[in-house]
């Protein structure tokens, strides 16, 4: 891993938003924003809690954002020294990717601020900062430091009835509106000089006040440190967020930070990615693996990933396919653990999958399209809010989205055919391969003029198409989760009584002797000049360009889809979707079939979703235009970096951080440049190196051992480490 540091000088009040993505800490259990300590709900900072929702009034559910901690300002001389009420001199953020340390300093002339901090992820409740002043004035400071309640919630609030306690340990207690779950922070902080030290309890949270004198030329600093637990994780968080929080201050900053970066060390050498040849290239691959990595589950073992990770409360804080399909790869071959733990949130989530279908009327598991805890549903019907009318638009992805409980079923059989490991699927993986099974069963359409089985009225993961009938994409992952469930008995071959004892009990030998015949009967899309079709009639939709269609925009924000949208009757779609189904499924497909697929969806496709550029890159190396996969790599690696990807949908704010690229990042760089594939439990390469990188290497894990990738132009090799 070579250069791992990302910096920005110069302060914007613009791009605050932005950097609070880039500058983001996370460990999995919490994210928190890259913003200043200093910073007000205007700036959006936040202390996003993975896996705790609220719903504030009748608005969406979203997660929750825990007071902020880590709050720090400074007066000089009855002068803020506070970024947005006193222009800086100089300004700069950085974040170590490789370590997970945020840092800024910033000049005000009369003093220099530094400032360093970590959310550990060695003890994944704690945060803990340095902060440094170095006054060039004298005078009396008073430094503010404490736990913040002036938060940003999209709809919020979300805490309620906030309790303090002052003393050497500050404590905010709260609880979240709808089910009432216990919210707490503590903080602490020790300071390496003289000062006298008073506390206050104001409608913006509760802090202490340092007051000291400083002499010209002086240098302080405070260590500060913060602990967050919910009635999720303990039964009295309070209590063990004052203990952790009095735990780390007995360590010290330095020890924090020693077995943090350790832990972190620890993540690298499992699964950093060294890319040699273009060194921008190389960072934002690093910057993108250092994203995904911070908010993998690694605490709990039975969660999955939010599509804008804990970078805030867009998408609702809500797990979409994108774990499986996108972000499950990376780990299933570098930290299967996790990979586990992304699966076991579905196999854990079955009961609310089983309720959405019994909701609309089918049986089996429907998975949530936008999946909260148990499974719940997140997505609305009006998921979109139109800028004209400012009317909330009925959208289907809720109800026609069908395709997640296949891709779920064959994320559980990747699971299985990778790692060699049939744990998860005896334990709960094949109950929701079956269910996944039996609901597309009840969710079938039978042609009245043939025997072919239809899927109408879905939408595939090209969103703009609303209600369209037999979707490639869709129906081969349906196709696959038939054929899977038929071959569940290969998994149970020690057991046979197990699988008929399964079987018994989700009463399923009917539907069982079913799917066979379901199979074989399935509607294949049509083909035409070696392109497949979408779904049925797209081709003879209007063939307008990119350019033409953008030019129908009356505004910049408006919704391309739905029955408005100016791409519905058009062959513009937004994401990958044909090319998605040669990407999981490039067996189906000759070379001359996906240089066909590519040529005609590629500029047809808006890319109006950070999924989409991955898939064209995998499939662009598989035929050995890497040229053609190079530009899809550098905007997918380097989407959070830059601030890429779509700010809205309509009116609502959908930015934030994108594992989804992050893990489409790796993808390109290990299953498309170096063209890894497992084939009957073996290790294949079939690099596609482009031009722009002389040398790749990572590792991975595979069946417990260990494996060093190296691909150059001239060789490449699999040695075990
Ligand atoms: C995409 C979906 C994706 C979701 C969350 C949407 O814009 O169309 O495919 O799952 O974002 O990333």
């Amino acid at each position: 891993m070579k250069d791992s540091i990302f910096v920005k000088t110069g302060y914007d009040p613009e791009t605050v938003v932005q950097d609070g993505n880039r500058f983001l800490l996370a460990n999995g259990y919490l994210g928190i924003r890259g913003t200043v300590e200093e910073a007000d709900s205007s700036a959006l900072p936040a202390v996003n809690l993975a896996g705790l929702y609220d719903r504030y009034e009748n608005r969406w559910r979203e997660p929750v954002n825990a007071p902020m901690g880590l709050f720090a300002k400074l007066i000089l001389n009855d002068r803020p020294m506070a970024i947005g009420e006193t222009e800086p001199a100089s300004h700069t953020l950085s974040i170590d990717f490789r370590q997970g340390v945020f840092s800024r300093e910033t000049d005000f002339g009369a003093v220099v601020l530094y400032s360093e901090r970590i959310a550990s992820l060695m003890a994944p409740h704690l945060l803990a900062a340095k902060l440094s002043l170095h006054f060039r004035e004298r005078g009396e400071a008073v430094l503010t430091t404490g736990i913040s309640t002036d938060l940003w919630d999209l709809n919020g609030p979300h805490l309620n009835d906030y309790r303090y306690r002052t003393g050497e340990t500050l404590l905010c207690e709260s609880v979240t509106g709808e089910l009432r779950i216990p919210v707490a922070v503590a903080q602490t902080a020790s300071a390496d000089f003289p000062a006298v030290e008073t506390f206050r309890v104001t409608d913006k949270g509760v802090f202490r006040d340092l007051r000291f004198s400083v002499s010209e030329g002086e240098t302080v600093t405070v260590s500060i440190f913060s602990a967050v637990y919910t009635g999720q994780d303990v039964p009295s968080p309070a209590e063990s967020a004052a203990v952790l929080c009095n735990r780390a201050k007995a360590s010290g900053y330095s020890l924090c930070l020693q077995a943090h970066t350790g832990a972190w060390d620890e993540v690298w050498k499992r699964c950093g990615v060294d890319l040699d040849g273009d060194a921008s290239a190389a960072l934002a691959l690093t910057a993108s693996q250092y994203y995904l990595n911070s908010i993998a589950p690694r605490h709990a073992g039975n969660l999955s990933i939010p599509a804008r990770g804990l970078s805030g409360q867009t998408y609702k804080g809500a797990v979409f396919w994108d774990s499986e399909i996108f972000l499950f790869p990376m780990f299933v071959y570098t930290q299967p653990e996790i990979a586990a733990s992304l699966l076991r949130y579905r196999i854990e989530t079955l009961p609310g999958a089983r309720k959405k279908a019994r909701e609309y009327g089918y049986r089996g598991a429907f998975y949530a399209w936008e999946s909260q805890e148990g499974g719940a549903e997140g997505c609305t019907d009006f998921n979109v809010v139109d800028v004209f009318t400012h009317r909330p638009v009925r959208t289907y992805f809720r109800d026609k989205q069908i395709h997640i409980s296949g891709d779920i079923a064959y994320a559980l059989w990747e699971y299985w055919r990778i790692t060699g490991d049939p744990a998860l699927l005896l334990e709960g993986g094949a109950e929701v391969i079956l269910e996944c099974a039996r609901f597309y069963l009840s969710r079938a359409n039978l042609h009245l003029d043939s025997d072919l089985i239809d899927f109408a009225d879905v939408i595939g993961p090209d969103e703009y198409h609303e209600r369209v009938t037999n979707n490639a994409f869709t129906n081969r992952i349906i196709r696959y989760c038939w054929e899977n469930a038929l071959r569940l008995p290969e998994i149970f071959s020690e057991e046979p009584e197990r699988f008929s004892k399964l079987l018994d009990r989700l009463d399923y030998h009917a539907d069982w002797s079913r799917l066979k015949n379901a199979v074989e009967r399935l509607s294949n899309p049509r083909v035409r000049n070696g392109v497949t079709e979408q779904f049925q009639g797209y081709f003879d939709l209007e063939d307008a360009s990119l350019e033409t269609v953008r030019t129908r925009l009356c505004d910049p924000r408006e919704y391309w889809g739905g029955d408005h949208g100016v791409a519905g009757s058009t062959q513009i779609i937004k994401q990958a979707d044909v090319i998605t189904l040669i990407a999981l499924f490039p067996e189906d497909f000759t070379d001359e079939a996906v240089a066909a697929n590519w040529a005609y969806y590629e500029p047809r496709t808006e890319h109006g979703s950070s999924l989409s550029a991955c898939m064209y890159a995998l499939t662009a190396c598989r035929i050995g235009r890497q040229d053609l996969a190079w530009k899809h790599f550098v905007n997918t690696a380097s989407i959070d970096l830059n601030g890429g990807g779509k700010q809205w949908a309509g009116e609502i704010y959908i930015g934030g951080t994108h594992p989804a690229a992050n893990g489409g990042a790796w993808m390109i760089a290990a299953l498309g440049f170096a063209g890894l594939s497992v084939r009957d439990g073996t290790i294949v390469l079939r690099p596609h190196l482009p031009k722009e990188i002389t040398k790749l290497c990572f590792p991975i894990e595979l069946r417990g051992r260990r494996f060093q990738v190296t691909v150059t132009h001239e060789t490449h090799s699999i040695e075990e480490i």
